[in-house]
């Protein structure tokens, strides 16, 4: 099938290149010159496992390419699918002007039926809202020309994204027309393992079904987080509490890890920008706002626990930090944990020496030359000499150090562990000071 893919982000790039992957030719539009040059030589601007290779493998088989040339878009995909971003506005909500310039752009250039499909994370009511863009501009133009609008959400995890669409748990198809419904099902055919991952509906569903999973699990992280700040007054261990409901196959083991709160590119925005919406109909989402509150505070959690082992005297300190990116297997730190502490050591004049495997590069574009950041390129680096050691992010290469050496390494020894992953009995009997989130031991 011929598609077109406008926005070469992260869920446009991934969808192109997977697309391509089953064999549809995919063409990928952006008005990033830059990006656009770089992609057709097969460099990635963004850090994700497994892409470089698939975008590598489809562009030399001909099945990608990439433009600037939004007009050489239209006339190549009957779908055209809107991956722009939809940053939030000042008060929160989405911001949906990117997607409507390519609703507009799309309906100047099209002669032909054309399906529209929204993969952008756009709030409930935006299907409505490309569709009277499109009909006014092609009023404007005084043609009369058939196109249909789908509501297909993205729900790719950073770092697995490539996974996450080759294998997917389901395909949200929202649509309000057999003849829509019927091509994203073939589109999609490839993807249905064992039996139909397909999940259509209405449209104004499908774009609801998309914040209602991350504000699901945004609430699930902060119900945990709650419960493991209340865990340490009661002298409860959140960990063993953790087992003990994630056995209840209806609460289940996911997403139930405690930690110095969620970060990225889509829960904080997408949990605002359901409250927003909600306000918007004249609807209070209380537990929404309560999500958010208790992940604000939580990011504060670890910056507590250093001030009240220094008893406040933080300014000459040295902090080693493992972790940047607000998850494993990224380099992203948009609204990372790591960003709040991080800050808050500055302002209480402590210097910071950070590792972290991938974000090292977007640790220093976002804080540029600074005195008091230290970016070294190994975890061992960065413990050398310091006052106390905070993990901020889960990676892998974090979780089983050699404690001898990190000891020694140290000036005093002192973890700071944001993300539970070390047992704080053997940590003890190593000789280490050792503060957890919602532990007791
Ligand atoms: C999230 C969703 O998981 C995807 O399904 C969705 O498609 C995506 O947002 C999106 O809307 O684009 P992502 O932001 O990449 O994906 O990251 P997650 O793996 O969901 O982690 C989000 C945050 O929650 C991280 O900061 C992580 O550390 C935190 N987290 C996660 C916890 O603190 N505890 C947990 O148990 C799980």
């Amino acid at each position: 099938m011929k598609i077109t893919i406008f926005g070469t982000g992260y869920v446009g790039l991934v969808t192109g290149a997977c697309l391509a992957e089953v064999g549809n030719d995919i063409l990928c539009v952006d008005i990033d010159e830059g990006k656009i040059e770089a992609l057709k030589q097969g460099i990635i601007p963004i850090y994700e496992p497994d892409l470089d290779a698939l975008v590598a493998r489809n562009l030399a088989a001909g099945r990608l390419s990439f433009s600037t040339d939004a007009r050489e878009g239209v006339e190549h995909g009957l779908l055209q699918f809107i991956a722009v971003g939809t940053p939030p506005d000042e008060d929160g909500s989405a911001d949906l002007q990117h997607v409507l310039v390519v609703a507009e752009t799309i309906a100047e250039h099209m002669n032909d039926y054309r399906v529209i499909v929204d993969k952008s994370t756009v709030p409930v009511g935006t299907a409505d809202k490309v569709r009277e863009t499109m009909a006014g501009v092609l009023a404007e133009r005084g043609v009369d020309m058939d196109f249909d609008v789908v509501s297909n959400p993205e729900f790719l995890k950073e770092g697995a994204a490539v996974g996450d669409f080759m294998k997917p748990d389901r395909i949200i198809i929202g649509t309000d027309n057999a003849r829509a419904a019927e091509l994203l099902h073939q589109l999609y055919a490839p993807f249905n393992r064992n039996h139909d991952r397909v999940i259509a509906m209405d449209i104004r569903s499908a774009e609801l079904t998309k914040y209602a999973a991350n504000a699901m699990l945004a609430t699930k992280i902060s119900f945990m987080n709650e419960l493991a700040n209340l865990a340490e007054k009661l002298g409860a261990d959140i960990e063993q509490v953790r087992h003990g409901i994630g056995a209840d196959s209806r609460i289940g083991y996911a997403f139930i890890y405690p930690g110095c709160g969620y970060g990225g590119s889509c829960f904080p925005k997408d949990v605002s920008a359901l409250e927003h919406t909600a306000n918007q109909v004249g609807y209070q989402a209380q537990l929404l706002e309560a999500v958010e509150a208790v992940n604000r505070r939580q990011k504060q959690v670890l910056c507590q626990k250093i001030h009240a082992h220094f008893e406040g005297d933080l300014a000459g300190r040295r902090i080693a930090l493992w972790g940047l990116a607000f998850k494993p297997n990224t380099d992203d730190m948009r609204d990372a944990p790591s960003r709040v502490l991080m800050e808050y050591l500055w302002e209480a004049g402590a210097e910071v020496v950070a590792f972290d495997p991938a974000a090292m590069d977007e640790a220093g574009r976002i804080y540029g030359e600074r005195e008091d950041l230290v970016l070294v390129n190994t975890p061992e680096a960065a413990v050398q000499g310091a006052d106390a050691l905070a993990v901020v992010t889960e990676w892998n290469i974090f979780r089983s150090p050699d404690f001898h050496a990190l000891r020694k390494a140290l000036k005093s020894p002192v973890i700071f562990d944001g993300r539970n992953i070390y047992d704080p009995a053997q940590l003890r009997t190593d000789g280490f000071t050792y503060y957890g989130i919602g532990r007791n031991q």
